[in-house]
């Protein structure tokens, strides 16, 4: 896994007069730094970041002015689209606290996309760094770029996987809940580029709040467990994964289309603090093998 370690150069061109500087990151993604101290993020083109998070999978924005209060962020990502609205409204505030949905908790988080369990699937993931736990001590956010993990399947693998449709199930305890029969390979909504859906079944040593069942239709118990078992090593290869240590007042974009994501474990009362944003696909990507539990 990796931190932020910019790779030496980056292929992309940034718009005349926009106070930055792109580097491309270790596996995929860029890191976007701003080239003047009091430079505010609305400074840098939202269209030409949009491409780009499509281009790249994710962007990480770095040492612009603060975004500031819940409802900056909040107008800050309104003008990037429709936000997805929740019963909580449209910020999730991501840190620690008693709750039935496990992204609060500090334990284990099972890798996944959005709003699978949602009535629509968000194109980007946009979060705010509030406050962020000390670099060693857990708590990053792991993101999967699927499409790397495809283009290394040898043609036997993904002869298996474009077989495979696999049924989740989670009560409706949280925000959301029900039950999805995913196909484990997709295609991207907007480039068509082959894309991996896929969460993992929480092992049996480990605690979840809000367990969901995961089964593979149709495949035998004992084969399901050998095919899941390599999807987890896959999704979690170096090669495939970015590991975001966060910096206070990071903005971070994520396609949500191809992307998986987690966190780390962290320790309990570590400060970290987060907010996130869905913004829905153009059209909004309904998730149309979403039934009730
Ligand atoms: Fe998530």
């Amino acid at each position: 896994m990796t931190d932020v370690v910019p790779a030496p150069t980056a292929a992309v061109s940034v718009p005349a007069g926009v106070p930055c500087l792109v580097k491309d990151m270790l596996p995929f993604g860029v890191v976007i730094t701003s080239t003047r101290p009091d430079a505010a993020i609305t400074e840098v083109p939202i269209p030409w970041l949009r491409t780009l998070a499509r281009e790249c999978h994710l962007i990480v924005l770095r040492g612009f002015a603060t975004v500031g209060a819940t409802d900056e962020f909040d107008a800050y990502t309104r003008a990037w689209g429709t936000q997805v609205v929740w019963d909580f409204g449209t910020v999730l505030e991501l840190r620690e606290k008693a709750s039935d949905d496990p992204v609060f908790d500090t334990g284990f988080l099972p890798i996944h996309w959005d709003g699978m369990y949602g009535a629509y699937i968000p194109e980007f993931q946009m979060f705010q760094c509030v406050s962020a736990p000390p670099a060693g001590e857990g708590g990053r956010t792991l993101f999967c770029d699927t499409s790397l993990v495809l283009a290394d399947a040898d043609a036997e693998t993904r002869k298996v996987w474009d077989s495979v449709t696999i049924r989740y199930q989670a009560s409706r305890i949280a925000h959301y809940g029900g039950v999805l029969r995913e196909p484990l390979v997709g295609s991207h909504p907007v480039t068509g580029i082959p894309i991996l859906r896929f969460s993992e079944p929480t092992p049996e040593d480990r605690q979840v709040a809000n367990r969901p069942v995961i089964t593979m239709e149709d495949v035998a118990p004992d084969r399901a467990a050998v095919i899941f078992e390599d999807m987890r090593s896959r999704v979690y290869d170096p090669r495939h994964l970015y590991a975001h240590q966060w910096a206070v007042d990071d903005i971070l974009i994520a396609d949500n289309f191809t992307l998986l994501h987690t966190r780390e474990p962290y320790l309990s009362g570590t400060p970290r603090h987060l907010r996130r944003v869905q913004i829905q696909g153009e059209p909004p990507l309904a998730n149309c093998r979403l039934t009730a539990a």
